[in-house]
């Protein structure tokens, strides 16, 4: 039996120390230092034995074999893994308590029929996991091949797999399981560091993929379970606003698959819905008279998805004017503030202004800016925007109106979606074929062209 040593984990970032500091050196925070105790050796890794004794080959006769993914039959994780779960990888599913993960693994677990699966819950007992089951299992027929038990240490954990020989293994919340070699409470990085690498070790040596649930903290970052995201394959990330239906799950990272594809969906009262076509879920049939709302057509990850901002610009009340954004860098909406005040002389230095993005979605895609600018534009003189016209550029800080990629797609999708007008940069025209769309498109080089072009066309269809 090898010493036991103790050493010093920062609990946000996993950064190992061997006495206490006061401040983490790789990740600055204050008073995230606990002590762990660490066995040398682990007992875990001897036990499974590795089928595979590894001989060195030419790149050229290392064959491999995509029908081999395991297919979830639910599109949009298929589409975020890469088509399927790969046979021996290591997956790590991040979100906030309470989003939907062990809904989302859980239903897919369901789905699939043709494999032995085993979920462990460290969280829930296996009648809690039956309850959510039954809540689920309303329209989806059949029985599937699915084992479930509640367990929180590994060395029992493997028993059970030693007992049930599943194709598939989802264990929800590394939090919760601990292993004997450690001596840390469970969810401290040195049991979330050993656990994962156990699980890692038996992914890879018996081609089972296991799936780990992670629970995130408020700021958005994996707390403990940073230490694991180079460990595993894949790192997906699920989120959205608990007071809305939307559920995005994406890519940080994989190993096997592209990080830009977007999985979209939807918590019902019988589990995750699907969601094809989020534009035309997302936006609202709104009333054509009324001002401050302007359509944006983003890109998430490959998708492109069409939001609504909507913006409420009023005279300030208090000495200091407020500004408020919601799914919406703050930093950014007082910049194209300022932008629009210095270069384009709209006074709105003595204004409240409130933005919001429909339906709780944070969105990063700078091609937004202009739809943003333009509804505070049309909050501030009070003209509606026509619904039927939408906008894709950035602004820079001299005002002008910059390109943004993959427009042919933007554009495409509004002439799929009905829109009447399309407001782009001029910078952008360069090899795009107009004349290809049913949909008018406008470029525009300065914010004004765009406010003049939308004025004039609320004004024309007024009359
Ligand atoms: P859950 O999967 O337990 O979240 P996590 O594992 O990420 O902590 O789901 C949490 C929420 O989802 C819970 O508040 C209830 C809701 N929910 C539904 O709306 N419909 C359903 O069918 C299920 C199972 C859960
Ligand atoms: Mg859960």
């Amino acid at each position: 039996m090898a010493k036991a040593k103790t050493y010093y984990f920062c609990q946000e970032c996993g950064y190992q120390s061997s006495s206490w500091l006061g401040r983490c050196p790789e990740c600055g925070r204050f008073g995230t230092f606990a002590e762990e105790v660490v066995a040398a050796s682990s007992t875990q890794k001897s036990k499974i034995k590795s089928q595979q004794s590894s001989v060195p080959k030419r790149i050229e006769e290392v064959t491999y074999d995509e029908t081999r993914r395991i297919e979830t039959h639910c599109g949009e994780f298929d589409r975020v893994l890469g088509g399927g779960i790969v046979p021996g990888s290591l997956l790590l599913l991040g979100g906030e308590p309470g989003i939907g993960k062990s809904t989302l693994l859980l239903q897919t677990a369901m789905a699939i029929h043709d494999r032995r699966l085993l979920y462990v819950s460290g969280e829930e007992s296996e009648q809690q996991i039956k309850m959510r089951a039954d809540r689920i299992q309303n329209t989806k027929s059949g029985s599937s091949d699915l084992y479930v038990v509640s367990e929180t240490v590994t060395q029992r954990i493997f028993e059970h797999i030693e007992a049930v020989q599943p194709d598939m293994l989802i264990v929800d919340s590394i939090q919760t399981i601990s292993t004997e070699d450690v001596d840390s409470p469970a969810g401290s990085v040195s049991q979330i560091r050993q656990c994962t690498s156990e699980f890692q070790h038996y992914a890879k040596s018996t081609g089972v993929p296991v799936l780990l649930i992670g629970h995130i903290t408020k700021d958005g970052t994996l707390a403990g379970p940073k230490v694991m995201e180079h460990i595993v394959d894949a790192v997906l990330q699920f989120e959205g606003d608990r007071n809305y239906g939307y559920r995005i799950l994406r890519a940080l990272k994989n190993r096997f698959g592209s990080t830009a594809e977007l999985g979209i969906f939807e918590m019902e009262g019988s589990g995750l819905r699907e969601v094809p076509n989020p534009s035309e879920f997302l936006l609202s049939q709104r009333d054509e008279t009324l001002s401050g709302a302007a359509v944006a057509a983003t890109l998430e990850g490959a998708r492109p998805m069409f939001i609504e901002v909507q913006s409420l610009v009023s005279s300030a009340v208090y000495g200091t004017p407020q500004r408020n954004a919601n799914g919406f860098d703050m930093r950014r909406l007082s910049m194209l503030l300022a932008v629009l005040e210095k270069r384009c002389g709209f006074k709105l230095g003595a204004k409240d202004v409130f933005l919001n993005i429909a339906g709780g979605l944070r969105v990063s895609d700078p091609a937004i800016d202009l739809a943003v600018a333009c509804a505070v534009l049309s909050s501030n003189v009070d003209i509606p925007i026509s619904p039927r016209v939408c906008f894709a550029a950035e602004l820079g800080l001299s005002g002008e109106v910059r390109p943004v990629s993959r427009l042919e797609q933007r554009i495409a999708e509004a002439d799929r979606l009905g829109f009447e007008r399309i407001f782009i940069s001029k910078y952008n025209l360069r090899g795009l074929d107009r004349k290809r769309f049913g949909i008018e498109v406008v470029p525009v080089s300065v914010i004004e062209e765009a406010f003049r072009g939308w004025t004039r066309g609320a004004a024309m269809e007024s009359r």
